[in-house]
């Protein structure tokens, strides 16, 4: 049975909100991490890990769900110090004021690395078997860190001032988005013990779908709302950022979201030849972008 979409992300909020508390010592550091991390986001990279478990036959519990949020303390600390004065310099995040406008900078910073260090602290503290707990740690530290996430956002703020190809672009898209996003779908492959050449068609697309999730951003930059996107819009271009529409334009980086999305297709249905099973519960993803 898989759960809807809106019930599985209930559920991450709500062990969001159970467990902070308990691993934060310091009263001003815990209100700052808890203020952004329960700004509301859409939840959708640990809401990615769960439902895949489900698709693969697997029941959700306690330690499945403690180590799916985990990633989403990685991504709210991204969060936090993407918006930092030094690096997007943005005042409004999840409809709310940014942790630093909040908190100061200091504390701002101390927030994010609070919540990437306790992503690691669920990830490894937990009943799931110890060599799915080990996975998940090696595979989480190259997504987000130096060779993830981390290196794509030194490319975005070093592109500020260069033109870069779309072949640098698209790999700047991979890493700062695309591979905790990717990251998401393999860990639900991790902890549901699949074989390699399963786990290798669940991260190709979290990787595609990972590329269109940057793709659309960078398109509802230009065309959504500060109301409707919970952040500043109109800004990628005043801060010279290299984006999609700034390289190809609206339509251009349309042709190339509807690229990633077919590329997402295939792998969705690579899965279903592979293991035998529906994976029609990625469609509730792939609605986000229409
Ligand atoms: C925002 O991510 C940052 C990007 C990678 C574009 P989300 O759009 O998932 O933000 P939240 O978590 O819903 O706030
Ligand atoms: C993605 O890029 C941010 C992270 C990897 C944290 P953006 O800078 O475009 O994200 P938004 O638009 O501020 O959410
Ligand atoms: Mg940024
Ligand atoms: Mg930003
Ligand atoms: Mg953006």
């Amino acid at each position: 049975m898989s759960t809807p979409l809106p019930i599985l992300k209930e559920q991450i909020e709500n062990y969001l909100s159970k467990s902070l508390a308990a691993d934060v010592d310091q009263a001003t550091l815990r209100d700052a991490m808890n203020y952004s991390l329960m700004a509301g986001g859409k939840r959708l990279r640990p809401a990615l890990t769960l439902a895949t478990i489900e698709m693969l036959g697997g029941t959700l519990n306690d330690d499945l769900l403690r180590a799916a949020s985990a990633l989403e303390l990685l991504h709210t600390y991204s969060l936090i110090h993407d918006d930092l004065p030094a690096m997007d310099n943005d005042d409004l995040r999840r409809g709310k004021p940014t942790n630093h406008c909040k908190f100061g900078a200091g504390m701002a910073t101390l927030a994010g690395d609070g919540l990437l260090t306790l992503a690691f602290q669920w990830v490894a503290d937990n009943h799931l078997p110890a060599n799915v707990r080990s996975q998940l740690t090696l595979e989480l530290a190259k997504a987000a860190g130096p060779s993830g996430m981390v290196a794509g956002q030194a490319r975005d703020i070093e592109g500020e001032h260069q033109h870069l190809t779309l072949n640098q672009l698209r790999y700047l898209h991979r890493q700062k988005t695309g591979e905790l996003i990717r990251y998401a779908v393999l860990a639900g492959g991790i902890m549901m013990d699949q074989s390699a050449e399963i786990k290798q068609e669940l991260a190709a697309f979290g990787e595609n779908y990972g590329l269109a999730f940057q793709i659309y951003d960078d398109l509802m930059d230009i065309l959504s709302t500060t109301e409707a996107m919970g952040k500043a819009v109109h800004k990628d271009a005043d801060e010279q950022k290299n984006t999609y529409p700034g390289l190809l334009g609206v339509d251009g980086a349309k042709e190339q979201l509807q690229l990633a999305l077919t590329a997402a297709s295939q792998n969705q249905k690579n899965l279903e030849k592979l293991t035998g099973k529906s994976f029609a519960g990625y469609d509730d993803f792939l609605a986000y972008f229409k």
